[in-house]
């Protein structure tokens, strides 16, 4: 209790060990300097051996001490939230606000409508008083067996909702739930539970057997004239806006079987147009927010994924316990962490991100709040729209009320889809400073630094059973893409007209812009990892050392920060959950990202900036193939196709290869191995380290028979091209 005899309604604290911490941070601060020194005070003379290798790593050391400073932000100061749901439901009985959660989907191939509809009814079922529960779906793929699962759904939801709420079953994904549950004890259920569970496969296979034919049951087609509106001329870039309210809430009759109100549920394509730009995700969230304000203005707008079902039918209550609160009117967004199911244990591509879920999020929190990341986050949607945060504003938590008619429905949905048309964004501020942003790949990472700048802030809430739940990719391919395109979007951020490093500067503190700056340099990065990866090793080949000698004292702050800082990073990848092979994964993926995708982000970047190419949006798959799925699980890595990442990832590991085979045979052969082992300690640590983080990637370039090998003509080109490196290098 406050000493006012205030209750509130969520509680902040702060994490144990910052002291720790700190004093850990400081040391390694100080051995970061004296790195610098060192490599500053010794650069070899002109015409000397390796200067220019030298200066080299001076840079690459200067810039990776420079980001670990950043990183600090995220440490620095956690905050951990936890929430009072009961005093919720006691102050707001009666007065809850409405929320509308829009669910994005884009691509009925790569996110096959039933997925779609699990994470529908999955949010359909909170426990939450339906009167004030508004689900939109847009389909940016217009398609019309998307448009019919949802028909399906909205069907089996007069079943479901019921069954959810009686048993209080979790979770509310239909599908997720009869996977992970046995046939219930309880008589009463069981009788239930079987019928339920033969309607729900009925519709799987009808929504199925739709979407592999590509055609709808002619009974459906007749009893439901809007099929109409997938005409003949209808394409997937270029048609009208189509708008159906497939459940009214507001209308007395839309009832379950026990006779309780449903949710409203509202498909929306919005309308394509091939000379039209249509900004992708934001552009989809901007049309559902306009198209919302019409039919339920929901004061609060949760946004999902359409892979990412709920896994806790709370997670509204929790949300609202922020925004409620007597301290909670300066908070914008609630930003739950994305988990995910099939994560293996050891996690070969690290796609988890759980470092950043467990420690840099509640990091930010400290600081002013967690980035918008998408999926999963509730916000308020008078920040959304654009409105600067000022004191003593107060959100009106009612949303739009009244009774309908079948009628007014049909005049609604012709009302409002002018609001989803192409034209309607015109001269307005929509995407610029109104609703999400365009212009950017990551659209939300963008609109949530906007906000935070009015003056918003932002909470992370992270409970410890998961909120939201979505599937990993399960190729390497498709995580380093995933990451091509975060690591450009937020590049881009940095240059855009909202920087952290410049516009943000003084409108949010200084802890967050740094935080913001780790985001937004994740693409340079690769700069300075490369040239670590390669440069040290290929001197070693030369026999010219880079490092101090064991011997000498500058030998010390080498070693303190790069032993203490991996036994740092060991135990916070254990704390979060991971194991030890999974950390050491981890490493593998930390330099994957950084050889391949972040090049590859600041190529795309400059090519943009010069007016070259044009970036485009792409979609990773979510449903893996049986082979694939298999070797996920047996933790190897899903190579197989031939691409100009995995061509450098393969080029790099080999001259490692090669340098290390050189070491060797330089160590074996008479008194190779003082000289070694005095001079090039460091170097050939590091030369040895690089080979071992590679072995999977030998075993598919060499040795691997499946599917998912580096394809022949690949491994040819790469240890041809690593080879004549070295070579043109001993002979220089
Ligand atoms: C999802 O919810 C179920 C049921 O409530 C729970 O047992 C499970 O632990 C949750 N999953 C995760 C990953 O937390
Ligand atoms: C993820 O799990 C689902 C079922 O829960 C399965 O169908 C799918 O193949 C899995 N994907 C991967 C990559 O393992």
């Amino acid at each position: 209790m406050g000493s006012d005899g205030y209750y509130p309604l969520f509680e902040t604290r702060k994490a144990k060990g910052r002291v720790i911490y700190r004093l850990y941070a400081l040391s390694v601060l100080v051995g970061i300097c004296l790195i610098w020194v060192y490599r500053a005070s010794h650069i070899p003379k002109p015409g000397e051996d390796g200067r220019w290798g030298w200066i080299g790593l001076l840079g690459a050391e200067l810039w990776f001490g420079l980001y670990w400073v950043l990183t600090q932000a995220h440490r620095w100061n956690l905050v951990y939230r936890s929430t009072f749901k009961d005093r919720l439901s006691q102050r707001y009985e009666k007065g809850l606000p409405g929320v509308d959660i829009f669910v994005c989907t884009a691509d009925p191939v790569l996110e096959p409508p039933l997925m779609v509809i699990n994470t529908v009814l999955s949010v359909m079922a909170y426990d939450y008083p339906t009167e004030k529960l508004s689900v939109y779906l847009s389909d940016d793929g217009g398609s019309k067996v998307t448009y019919y699962a949802l028909l399906e759904a909205s069907d089996f939801a007069k079943q479901w909702l019921p069954y959810c709420k009686k048993f209080r079953v979790e979770p509310r994904s239909p599908a997720a739930y009869f996977i992970s549950k046995g046939d219930p004890e309880d008589a009463n259920q069981a009788e239930e539970f079987m019928v339920i569970k033969k309607l729900y496969q009925e519709m799987e296979s009808r929504i199925e057997n739709a979407a592999k034919i590509g055609r709808i049951p002619e009974d459906v087609l007749l009893k439901h004239e809007e099929f109409s509106q997938w005409d003949p001329y209808f394409s997937r870039g270029d048609h009208d806006p189509i708008l159906q309210i497939l459940i009214d809430g507001r209308n007395p009759n839309a009832t379950d079987r026990d006779g309780f109100v449903l949710p409203t549920l509202v498909y929306l394509a919005r309308e394509k147009r091939p000379l039209h730009r249509h900004n992708f995700k934001a552009g989809a969230m901007n049309a559902l927010i306009r198209v919302s304000s019409k039919i339920s203005k929901g004061p609060i707008i949760l946004n999902v994924d359409c892979d990412m079902y709920s896994n806790n039918s709370h997670s509204v209550q929790d949300a609202l316990c922020f925004f409620m609160d007597e301290k909670g009117h300066e908070v914008a967004f609630v930003q739950f962490p994305q988990n995910y199911v099939n994560v293996s244990r050891n996690e070969i591509y690290s796609a988890s991100m759980r470092v950043i879920g467990e420690v840099e999020f509640p990091g930010l929190d400290g600081y002013g709040g967690p980035l918008y990341i998408g999926s999963g986050c509730f916000h308020r949607r008078d920040a959304l729209c654009g409105r600067e945060y000022s004191k003593g504003f107060e959100t009106d938590w009612k949303s739009a009320n009244g009774m309908r008619s079948e009628e007014s429905v049909y005049k609604l949905e012709e009302q409002t889809k002018r609001l989803a048309s192409c034209i309607y964004e015109e001269d307005t501020r929509w995407g610029q400073d109104m609703g999400l942003l365009y212009a950017c790949p990551v659209e939300d990472v963008i609109t949530g630094l906007a906000i935070q700048c009015r003056g918003w802030k932002s909470v992370y809430y992270n409970p410890s059973r998961r909120a939201f739940l979505g599937v990993v990719p399960a190729t390497l391919s498709e995580v380093l893409v995933q990451h091509k395109r975060w690591s450009e979007g937020d590049f881009q951020i940095l240059f855009s007209k909202y920087s952290p490093a410049w516009y943000a500067h003084g409108k949010i503190s200084l802890g967050l812009q740094m935080g913001y700056c780790v985001y937004c340099l994740w693409a340079p990065n690769c700069l300075a990892t490369l040239y670590y990866s390669v440069i040290p090793s290929i001197y070693l080949l030369k026999g010219i050392p880079l490092f101090p000698e064991i011997s000498s004292p500058w030998f010390i702050p080498f070693a303190y920060v790069i032993i203490v800082k991996h036994i740092y990073g060991f135990f916070e990848f254990l704390l979060s959950g991971g194991t030890a092979i999974g950390w050491w994964n981890d490493q593998r993926m930390w330099l994957y990202k950084r050889t391949s995708s972040y090049l590859f982000a600041v190529i795309d970047t400059v090519l943009k900036l010069l007016g070259i190419a044009d970036s485009g949006f792409i979609i990773s798959a979510k449903v893996a193939d049986h082979d694939v799925s298999q070797r996920y699980e047996k933790d190897i890595i899903e190579f197989g196709i031939s691409s100009p990442m995995f061509t450098l990832l393969s080029t790099i590991a080999s001259v490692n290869l090669f340098c290390f085979a050189g070491v060797v045979k330089e160590a074996v052969l008479g008194e190779g191995i003082r000289r070694v082992y005095e001079t090039a300690t460091l170097q050939s640590v590091l030369c040895c380290v690089l080979v071992l983080i590679n072995l999977p990637l030998y075993e598919a370039l060499f040795l691997r028979k499946d599917k998912g090998k580096m394809p022949s003509s690949l491994a040819v080109k790469s240890v041809a091209i690593a080879l004549f490196a070295c070579i043109a290098f001993m002979i220089l």
